[in-house]
């Protein structure tokens, strides 16, 4: 730090500060002439802001003579952002030179630079572009026509060139298939893919990292790569390239209009460390203050096991009926609504509660051809699939909406442009559809395929400001409203930072159709490993598709195409462990029940960890082929997840401060071979950190590789023999050879490892080890500490269904393994404390408290 400072100190005799924000890591010095640098931990990554406007193809710029001139003097500036809380910064307004300012530029624009004061854990800064209040424009607003073509760039700023050794995670594209980009310290920039495709950009070196992103008007503000001719003073013929960021308007839009404003955050952790993990993690709780979502219990999608017909499911009408398509419902074209009354009925008969049965477009079609269209002509029950409407059927579903035909039957009483209903138009139009659906009283969650597709059908959409926002919102509200859940599909990583917006946006697909062929199947875990974190960090549950519980489930009815589903048991873990939707598509009679009652309780509740799986930090930092570690921290919730994010699996992890005692961490590793990506996992590496001296108990609960490391414990095996030490100087192993270089359907190598935190009396709640997730907060409480009551050593509450039996494990002092069947009571909780060895459970508190008194049990 000490050379660093200095060379900090030197900058400031150079120049005269207007101001200068220091928050965690990040410090900003702006100065008279409102030129502004980024500093992280005191060496210089973004550098020569400037303040760029563009009016009819003429382009402005702050560090260009006589083009983009100062207006008011910079000034300190503060105030208190409704959401946001307190901030402090300086600003400073603009007006275009003279002369092209009569000819297109009708006012100017103010910006700001404000560093939060109120974040507890983020060390946050935005940029603010403000557009002048005088400067109404002509046009009449949403879904009207032009103005004049404008973009603004604040921030604009040069990326970090080689000597700050910093590298970069980004994403760019469709998030059904890979949109995750990365280039390691030093980065190579010219990889880097901006845009209206883009997302965020977090930046990071060995010690820190900083994510800058759009954090307003998702749909409208956005990051693009920019490059800079920069001529040396003393040598004016030396001419380089500089390589820049910048944020603002999408080169779309046509008009600003008076008052617009849009902003950009640049955000870190206060406290160190803060990795690519630890910054997302902030960028997006910064992103998310003050917004509410469905929680996990009012979210049936999310909350319970589900049925999917997506593509890649055996019973989805047009995929796996393909004679159906052409022969108009000829000899064994099911209609869905029957085959969904079959499935039903074997899934009562084999004891599989489902929350919800998805199903794809067809669903509105009006005759049994499929034709793969994705517009509604009427978004009402299909008159062949559903004769009598989905509320026959009898089973809750979940309905697909993309998009609707320019014909469709809405076309008079509402407005539309491109795929779907004008911005205006959108809260009442789908207030309408959804409320006729809802009185069903079987629509109960929507799959919301091709929100990207919908913006890019029209040229309005993409030019107006506001325009796809409005129709995002009022169809969010509608479905928020009626308490349904949002599945997300196609959608760019802008929807993503969107969805923070929006409290029925519950869940973001990662990866493409589960379809079983090979080439699918190789690599859907890399893609929801290089996606999740972008979905997480915004609040959002990240989401595989189809799974299967049986890996050969061949049908005569398909062509002779090669089956490929060979990672059925890694699917149903990953899926387990992103917290997002668990959905399976076997075919009828064809269900491993046994494989989904490892996910769920008895009554379909699915066993999450505290919050998302995603990657440890080392897998972004270099190519690794196919391998990848995911972590997810697991510990007892409260009983409510409408008020505890544990419970709601959505543990508030962007503190790294006081790591709780009572947690614990999911570990999957895939396809590590012996090097570096297969190095034991320290506990550094985890997001947040545990405290130095946290000891880990850790059991191996699955594992495909040639090593079995650690067998499974039982009741009275001793510690030594079943279960890892893991702490902070001793690391996991989680080498299990590397099968992904493989050619044909080849099955993934993995282990499953779940590490539970040892209490510093000596206990440890394993949990119960047939589950995926053993100490799941679905499962596991808290127990609330009732005053003048021993609370014992141990002392936690299950969760489940009334009389349902769990088989709890805890390691105990003397080093030995106990087994304890809990029954759950009527009201759903078991209460258990455990001291001197044992443990007891049921309603105990007050004997307990006796016996303890007595001395005769515990002492
Ligand atoms: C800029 O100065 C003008 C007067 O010269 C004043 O009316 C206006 O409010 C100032 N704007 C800001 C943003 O300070
Ligand atoms: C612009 O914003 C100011 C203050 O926020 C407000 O008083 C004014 O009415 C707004 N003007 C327009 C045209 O929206
Ligand atoms: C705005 O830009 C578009 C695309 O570059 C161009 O076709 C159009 O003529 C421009 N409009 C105006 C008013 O300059
Ligand atoms: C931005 O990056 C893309 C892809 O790397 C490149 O093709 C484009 O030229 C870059 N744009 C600028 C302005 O440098
Ligand atoms: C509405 O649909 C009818 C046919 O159903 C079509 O003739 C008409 O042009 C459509 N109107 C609009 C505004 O697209
Ligand atoms: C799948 O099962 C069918 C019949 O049940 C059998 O003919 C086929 O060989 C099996 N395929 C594989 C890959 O096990
Ligand atoms: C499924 O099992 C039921 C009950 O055993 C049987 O009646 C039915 O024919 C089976 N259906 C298929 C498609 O296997
Ligand atoms: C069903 O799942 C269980 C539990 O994972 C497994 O042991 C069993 O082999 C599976 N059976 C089939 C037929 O796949
Ligand atoms: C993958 O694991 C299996 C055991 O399940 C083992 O036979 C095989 O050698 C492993 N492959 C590699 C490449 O390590
Ligand atoms: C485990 O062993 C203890 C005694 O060693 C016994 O009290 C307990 O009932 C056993 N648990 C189960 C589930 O059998």
């Amino acid at each position: 730090m000490g050379p660093l400072r200095l060379c900090l100190c030197l900058y400031q005799l150079v120049l005269t500060f207007a101001w200068q924000g220091s928050s965690g890591p990040i410090s900003i010095f702006v100065d008279e002439a409102f030129r502004y640098d980024v500093y992280v931990r005191g060496v210089v990554w973004l550098q020569n802001g400037r303040v760029t406007l563009q009016c009819g193809g003429i382009s402005l710029a702050s560090d260009k003579p006589n083009a983009l001139l100062i207006n008011n003097k910079t000034s300190e500036v503060e105030g208190i952002d409704e959401r946001l809380g307190r901030w402090h910064g300086i600003q400073t307004s603009w007006k275009a030179a003279a002369k092209v300012q009569e000819s297109v530029c009708g006012g100017g624009i103010t910006t700001t630079i404000r560093q939060y004061v109120d974040q507890p854990d983020a060390a946050a800064f935005e940029f603010v572009t403000q557009v002048d209040a005088l400067v109404a424009l002509a046009g009449t607003g949403i879904c009207t026509s032009t103005c004049f073509n404008v973009s603004t760039g604040f921030p604009s700023l040069d990326l970090p060139g080689k000597g700050a050794n910093v590298g970069f995670v980004s994403w760019n594209g469709m998030m059904l298939s890979s949109t995750f980009q990365h280039s390691l310290p030093p980065a190579d920039w010219g990889t880097w893919l901006a845009g209206i495709y883009g997302g965020p950009l977090v930046l990071y070196s060995a010690d820190a990292g900083v994510v800058l992103g759009s954090s307003s008007n998702f749909k409208d503000g956005m990051l693009v790569n920019t490059s800079r001719l920069q001529s040396r003073a003393a040598q004016m013929e030396e001419v380089s390239e500089v390589l820049g960021v910048t944020g603002g308007v999408q080169g779309m839009v046509q008009q600003l209009p008076a008052n617009y404003s849009l902003r950009f955050a640049l955000v870190s952790c206060q406290r160190a460390p803060c990795g690519v993990t630890g910054a997302m993690l902030n960028f997006g709780s910064f992103l998310r203050r003050g917004r509410q979502k469905l929680s996990l219990a009012e979210d049936v999608l999310s909350s319970r096991l589900h049925y999917l017909t997506d593509g890649g499911s055996l019973e989805t009408y047009c995929d796996y009926w393909p004679m159906c398509e052409k022969s108009h419902g000829g000899p064994g074209c099911t209609p869905q609504g029957e085959v969904f009354k079959q499935l039903d009925a074997y899934h009562r008969s084999i004891g599989l509660h489902i929350g919800v049965y998805h199903v794809d477009p067809y669903w509105f079609y009006e005759t049994e051809v499929c034709n793969g269209a994705v517009d509604a002509h009427q978004w009402t029950a299909s008159p062949f699939h559903f004769p009598k409407g989905i509320q026959d059927v009898g089973v809750p579903m979940m309905l697909f909406l993309q998009s609707f035909e320019s014909t469709s039957v809405y076309n008079t009483s509402f407005r539309f442009e491109g795929g779907s209903v004008c911005g205006s138009d959108s809260r009442r139009f789908f207030r309408e559809i959804f409320g006729k659906m809802y009185a069903t009283g079987f629509f109960k969650a929507i799959t919301l395929d091709g929100v990207a597709d919908v913006w890019l059908s029209s040229a309005l959409r993409l030019m107006s400001v506001g325009e796809q926002q409005m129709y995002d919102e009022g169809l969010a509200h509608a479905a928020f409203e009626l308490g349904l859940p949002i599945r997300i599909d196609r959608a760019f990583p802008s929807d993503i930072l969107a969805s923070t917006q929006y409290g029925a946006r519950t869940v973001h697909r990662c990866t493409t159709d589960q379809d079983p062929w090979t080439a699918i199947q190789a690599g859907l875990y890399r893609d929801l490993g290089g996606n999740a974190l972008l979905v997480r960090a915004m609040g959002a549950r990240p989401m595989v598709d189809v799974l299967w519980t049986v890996s050969n489930q061949t049908d005569p009815r398909w062509g002779t195409k090669g089956v490929c589903k060979p990672n059925v048991l890694h699917d149903i873990i990953s899926a387990v462990l992103s917290t997002g939707p668990v959905g399976f598509g076997d075919r009828l009679n064809r269900t491993n029940v046994s494989l989904l009652s490892r996910a769920t309780r008895a009554d379909g509740i699915i066993l999450k960890p505290a919050s998302a799986a995603l990657r440890l930090d080392r897998f972004y930092d270099a190519h690794r082929g196919g391998a990848e570690i995911w972590a997810a921290p697991t510990e007892p919730g409260t009983s409510d997840p409408r008020t505890d994010s544990v419970a709601n699996s959505m543990a508030a992890l962007e503190s790294a401060s006081s790591p709780d005692a009572l947690r614990g961490w999911m570990i999957l590793a895939t396809n590590v071979d012996g090097g570096v990506s297969g190095a034991p996992v320290a506990t550094s590496e985890l997001w947040p950190p545990p405290a130095e001296d946290a000891q880990f108990l850790v059991a191996q609960l699955e594992h495909r590789s040639p090593s079995q490391l650690r067998p499974p414990c039982s009741n009275g095996s001793l510690v030594a023999d079943c279960l890892f030490r893991w702490s902070f100087k001793s690391p996991l192993p989680v080498a299990t050879g590397d099968t992904s270089f493989l050619p044909g359907c080849v099955s993934h190598n993995f282990t499953l490892l779940s590490a539970a935190p040892v209490l510093a009396n000596g206990w440890a709640l394993l949990g119960d080890l047939r589950q995926f997730v053993p100490v799941s907060p679905q499962r596991f409480a808290r127990e609330v500490a009732v005053a003048g009551e021993d609370p014992g050593d141990l002392s936690f509450r299950v969760l489940g269904v009334p009389g349902e039996v769990v088989p709890v494990s805890v390691a105990t002092p003397a080093q030995s393994i106990l087994v304890l069947d809990v029954h759950v009571g009527q009201d759903g909780t078991a209460s258990v404390r455990c001291r001197n060895l044992r443990c007891v459970q049921g309603d105990l508190r007050p004997s307990f408290f006796e016996l303890t008194l007595q001395g005769t049990l515990y002492t």
